[in-house]
């Protein structure tokens, strides 16, 4: 590609390239384009590939960060999502590309509870989550899933029990992911880990051998292989999310608050008020998605194109909150939709917590109680159908 080569040697300043790909909901296809972001002064420049034109004239955009640029990733610029397909030079691959991996991790039933402990864990091992989804595995499934197992003795136990009630998966990204969470995990059994990993997760909330805590792929094949059963990319559907879709409340855990790494907080926060969670999945909502959620508020609600804008802007946490009357007692969790307010009244609340302003206010809730229900099947059914 001439037109590459000639823009990757005038530019001696420090550029990473990238191939992305953007899926044009109006034309109904996906569009290829260059990226090109300059560190020195947070800047991004694209290039249409098939009409070989510059796309976007190189523009400051603080809102994407060095840490999220590599392969596999999915990045906003100005709204549009794009997949990093393909590092688009050599020093690019070198410098951003080297150790990045994707693995699954799984939490089993016996911990679903805890999932905001496990998540601080993640974090603060600088992995992050790409995806996540609340499933209940049939025998079948889970048989399928541990199929390299099917010979061993505890075979049956082991598929029995991680089809017994929720698992939440998830897709975690970063250096040495695959390692990382096997390390954070421990030994299977978790008296062992007691013993010889004391600050692994499985010495702290595990049971036994076979109540472990979680799933960590153990090979790079084993990666691939598992996170298309949780999350196929071609054919099918996965495993289904756990909705039940009466008697709940929304609650959406922002873009931001995400990025920020407050997800852990956020979900223990949740539990520790006594709320059960019954679905739990990441989004990645499209701006034309994001308007049709937040109709309500055009017109009504100055805030509604940055609220907009916020919800695309990255992956968002989506929750199905369950229980009686709990529209109305979820929302006097989160507090006063400014957390400036929240702080003065309701400091305890989620958006005195971990809200920046009327906007970055940490957590969506449903406002109207019959609302509930519209706005848990507006995720679980429609968008992930
Ligand atoms: O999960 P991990 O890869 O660390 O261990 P594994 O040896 O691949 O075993 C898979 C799962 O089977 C474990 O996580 C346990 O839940 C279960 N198991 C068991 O119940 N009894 C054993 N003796 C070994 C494993
Ligand atoms: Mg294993």
């Amino acid at each position: 590609d001439m037109t590459f080569l000639k823009l990757s040697i005038c530019c001696l300043e420090e550029r990473y390239a990238f191939l992305t790909e953007w899926y044009d909901p109006t034309a109904a296809l996906l569009r290829r384009y260059q990226l090109f972001y300059y560190p020195k002064d947070s800047s991004v420049e694209m290039f249409d590939v098939k009409n070989q034109r510059i796309f976007l004239r190189r523009t400051k955009y603080e809102d994407l960060h060095q840490e999220d640029l590599f392969v596999g990733n999915r990045v906003n610029v100005f709204s549009r999502q794009l997949n990093l397909i393909e590092y688009g030079d050599q020093y690019t691959a070198n410098k951003l590309g080297s150790k990045k991996e994707r693995t699954l991790a799984v939490i089993k039933p016996d911990v679903i509870t805890k999932i905001g402990d496990v998540l601080e864990l993640i974090y603060s091992s600088n992995l992050i989550v790409t995806k996540a989804k609340m499933v209940t595995l049939t025998w079948k499934q889970a048989a399928d899933f541990y199929v390299e197992h099917q010979s061993k003795p505890f075979f049956n136990n082991l598929v029995q029990f991680v089809s017994s009630g929720p698992v939440v998966a998830m897709e975690l990204m970063g250096d040495e992911a695959m390692s990382t969470w096997r390390r954070l995990l421990g030994p299977a059994d978790s008296a062992v880990a007691r013993k010889e990993a004391p600050q692994s997760i499985r010495a702290q909330f595990g049971t036994d051998g076979i109540k472990n805590v979680g799933h960590g792929s153990d090979s790079f094949a084993a990666a691939a292989r598992e996170l298309e059963f949780f999350f196929p990319s071609t054919i099918g559907h996965g495993p289904s999310n756990t909705a039940i879709l009466t008697d709940c409340t929304c609650c959406i855990i922002k873009t931001h608050a995400i990025s920020e790494g407050l997800t852990g907080k956020i979900l223990n926060s949740i539990s520790a008020a006594g709320f059960e969670i019954s679905a739990l999945q990441m989004f990645n909502v499209d701006r034309a998605n994001a308007e049709e959620f937040y109709e309500v508020y055009k017109g009504v609600v100055a805030e509604y194109p940055s609220m907009v804008t916020e919800l695309c802007s990255g992956p968002c946490m989506v929750l199905e909150i369950h229980g009686t009357d709990v529209p109305q007692s979820f929302r006097e969790l989160c507090g006063p939709v400014d957390p400036e307010i929240s702080r003065h009244l309701r400091p305890t609340t989620l958006r005195a917590l971990y809200g920046k302003d009327k906007v970055k206010n940490a957590v969506h809730c449903t406002d109207m109680p019959e609302d509930g229900v519209l706005e848990v099947q507006y995720f679980f059914k429609i968008l992930d159908w």
